[in-house]
């Protein structure tokens, strides 16, 4: 059963943030006790590098790292642990398809599709793959509020150029939940492979990429309760073993010689250089763990409500402009008429309620929702109604004057 009183108590940023309605879980999320606890614990208990010690703490540390392969594979519906590469986060993780696959594999005249709902993680890497490629960019059209268009990605697949699609799984301004089943299918279907950004969707959403059926899915740890520094890169292991790591270097190669002749370990160690982020991926750990616990469905179900409940209250403000009235996902975009999305993030603060403002670092999206500031609220499965209701409050008689007192 989920309770939000008791799930509240997990998360001791609350015990120093008492008042404080943090609404901005779509830029990073906060951190269960368990989680800071088993970053403590390698740092008090058994500090160690892994995969390199003969004696029992790297034995512990490398067994905790070990196992937390199978335990994202258990939250994302993945078979083979192999396929799970720890990166420093979903930028680093896209940035790996881009260069490890992409570089390597497209050709002058072939099609990168993207949507104008990119991140800049996933949109600056492919511009940069194209520059070097001749491979080119293209945008499927949505329809006219962001949302996905089946029949125009159809279109676009129809060139018989796409070579990878590669869109995020939820916008992270709109909340929009693209259909990345279909996706995956019709990509398919013209020999094309799909890359999901996941940043935003796999916190949120019961995910099974065997029955996705993506190609890659990136995402990141900060996200969805674990520490910062951490992402996962999951990819097919015959796309995986048949690339080439971006980065070489220690714990990831078998053997190398004088003459520069290199073996490199299998995949995933091969694209894992360096001593990685062990505590950190200790820590996710225990956040996969904790999602698992209390069941993505539940969150789903817990999101949805709180959605909705925003939704229905925010949308009777005549003062507000929402700009994913439809939202899927636990986002709400919206703007105060006549005052700038800043200006009402500074008047939020002064209220203690974190939210976000600006682009978001989706910086085309301003050709689909006509404007380039919103201010965005995002939810998780902390969030109550007490923080809808406390941003209801404080928007409802939210003036120019009362921004600018906030900030002066
Ligand atoms: C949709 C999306 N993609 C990628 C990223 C990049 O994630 P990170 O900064 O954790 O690498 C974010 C972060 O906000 C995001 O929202």
């Amino acid at each position: 059963m989920f309770d939000l009183s008791k799930i509240k108590k997990d998360f001791p940023f609350y015990k120093n943030n008492e008042d404080l309605v943090y609404l901005d879980s779509a830029a990073t999320s906060l951190k269960t006790e368990s989680v800071i606890d088993a970053v403590n614990e390698y740092y008090t208990e058994y500090t160690a590098n892994i995969h390199r010690g003969d004696y029992d703490n790297s034995f512990i540390a490398s067994k905790l790292y070990d196992e937390t392969r199978n335990v994202v594979s258990e939250l994302i519906g993945n078979d083979n642990p192999k396929q799970i590469i720890f990166t420093s986060g979903a930028t680093a993780s896209i940035n790996t398809v881009a260069y490890c696959y992409a570089l390597n594999n497209l050709k002058k005249g072939d099609v990168i599709l993207l949507t104008y709902l990119e991140h800049a993680s996933n949109i600056l890497p492919w511009f940069n793959v194209a520059k070097k490629t001749g491979a080119v960019i293209e945008y499927i059209p949505l329809n006219d509020d962001g949302t996905f268009n089946l029949d125009n990605y159809k279109k676009c697949l129809e060139s018989g150029k796409v070579k990878i699609v590669t869109l995020p799984y939820v916008s992270n301004v709109l909340g929009y939940i693209n259909p990345i089943k279909d996706i995956c299918h019709l990509a398919h279907e013209y020999k094309a492979l799909v890359h999901v950004d996941g940043a935003q969707g796999v916190p949120h959403l019961s995910v099974n990429v065997k029955e996705l059926d993506c190609d890659f899915l990136s995402f990141s740890s900060h996200k969805m309760l674990g520490p910062s520094g951490v992402g996962v890169l999951y990819g097919k292991y015959e796309l995986l073993d048949k690339m080439e790591p971006l980065f070489m270097g220690g714990g990831a190669n078998a053997r190398f010689n004088k003459e520069g002749e290199i073996i490199l370990k299998e995949t995933p160690e091969k694209y894992e250089a360096g001593t990685p982020n062990i505590e950190g991926i200790l820590g996710f750990k225990k956040a996969c763990e904790y999602l698992i616990e209390v069941g993505m469905g539940n969150i789903y179900k817990h999101d949805q409500e709180l959605l909705q409940y925003a939704k229905d209250r925010l949308k009777t403000l005549d003062n507000i402009t929402i700009y994913n009235p439809n939202s899927e996902c636990s986002i709400i975009a919206f703007n105060v008429k006549g005052i700038f999305a800043q200006d009402v993030g500074s008047y939020l603060n002064s209220l203690n309620i974190a939210v976000r403002t600006g682009n978001h670092c989706a910086k085309i999206l301003h050709n689909v929702i006509g404007v380039n500031e919103t201010v965005r609220a995002s939810f998780y499965l902390y969030n109550g109604k007490e923080d809808v209701d406390a941003l209801y409050d404080a928007l409802k008689d939210i003036t120019l004057e009362k921004c600018i007192g906030a900030i002066l």
